[in-house]
């Protein structure tokens, strides 16, 4: 091959490189990580990648160099020169892609075995998920619905459970990721790395309030963290006072936590703005609708959801797990809640 042959093969190569790496890198395509695991993986991405954009540099190369110099001159009908196989050739393009698949499949098994292990001392946290919503069980036995909670720095193994249907558990941020299947428990172990508050996304199409069904995860410096884990939970709601007040207070906290009942509907007096379930700012109507006492049409709703269906709504979404976690109590004060803030 001639010099000059040689540097316009190279000069195309390079522009072809430059194309490609281009693309990997002004395109955001992952979140940057936000836990040991997640950049391990992105290390794999990242090396399986390179080796593709060079392979990319290469083949574009001589294909650009091919159809410019060796081009049919027109008005040339003749067939082209017959070529056989070229033995080293061959050996050389099976031998290279044999050594960088193999080199991949051993970095990601790397990756893989070092991102399950969880460590000597791992906090253990029980992450449990039902139609629409997730609830965290830490070790001291406190159960919390608002987020999941962790220190930074720490390894972290989240068993998965559901309570239905399956589920799934991702944060794009931590990397990890994994269903929640009823029956089974699996394990995911999640090392933070930096501060911040990130999307928990159920990924398994479960239901009709399957794309609402989200969560926070917030990652707290280890001070923060066991600040927040000594703090005494805020007791069991009170009986609602009768003035509103505290009582609509703590009401509301059960509606929003212990029956998870934001994660379906919308009402303006507990800030949820589920769109699963009907508006409860509406049920007053809604009772006339079905021919009941507002109170009498609100217990029956919880205790046998399916019994009247709203209108524009179907049967069998609520009557899962979501109420069966609430005490009679509890029941008959998120009635008194609902029907208060529907006068
Ligand atoms: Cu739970 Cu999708």
């Amino acid at each position: 091959m001639r010099r000059g042959s040689l540097v316009q093969l190279l000069a195309f190569t390079a522009i072809a490189f430059a194309i490609g790496a281009a693309v990997a890198l002004l395109v955001p395509w992952l979140p940057s990580p936000a836990s040991k695991e997640a950049g391990r993986i992105w290390f794999v991405y990242w090396f399986a990648t390179w080796i593709c954009v060079a392979i990319f540099a290469i083949v574009a190369g001589v294909c650009v160099y091919a159809l410019v110099y060796f081009r049919v001159k027109e008005g040339d009908l003749s067939d082209g020169p017959p070529v056989h196989g070229h033995t080293t050739l061959e050996i050389v393009w099976t031998a290279i892609p044999f050594v960088l698949v193999t080199a991949i499949a051993i970095v990601s098994a790397i990756v893989l075995a070092q991102d399950g292990r969880a460590g000597r001392n791992p906090l253990r946290i029980t992450v449990t998920t039902q139609q629409f919503a997730y609830y965290y069980t830490y070790p001291n036995g406190k159960t919390y619905f608002d987020a999941l909670r962790l220190p930074l720095g720490r390894h972290v193994e989240l068993t998965l459970e559901s309570n239905d249907v399956i589920h799934s558990f991702w944060v794009p941020e931590f990397a990890q990721k994994s269903d929640a299947v009823p029956g089974i428990h699996n394990k995911i172990v999640v090392t933070p790395t930096k501060l911040g508050t990130y999307p928990i996304i159920c990924t398994q199409l479960c239901g009709l309030g399957h794309a609402l069904m989200r969560s926070r995860a917030i990652v707290l410096s280890a001070a923060d963290y066991d600040a927040w884990y000594k703090r005494p939970i805020a007791a069991p709601a009170p009986a609602p006072a009768p003035s509103g007040g505290g009582g609509n207070a703590a009401a509301a906290t059960l509606f929003k936590t212990t029956g998870t009942c934001g994660a379906c509907h919308t009402f303006a007096p507990a800030g949820t703005q589920g769109k699963v379930g009907p508006d409860l700012d509406h049920l007053k109507a809604d009772a006339a609708k079905a021919g009941q006492p507002l109170e009498a049409y609100i217990k029956q709703s919880i205790d046998d959801p399916d019994a009247y269906i709203t209108p524009g709504y179907q049967k069998g979404v609520m009557s899962g797990s979501c109420c069966k976690q609430l005490s009679a109590d509890q029941v008959d004060q998120l009635v008194q809640y609902l029907a208060e803030n529907n006068k």
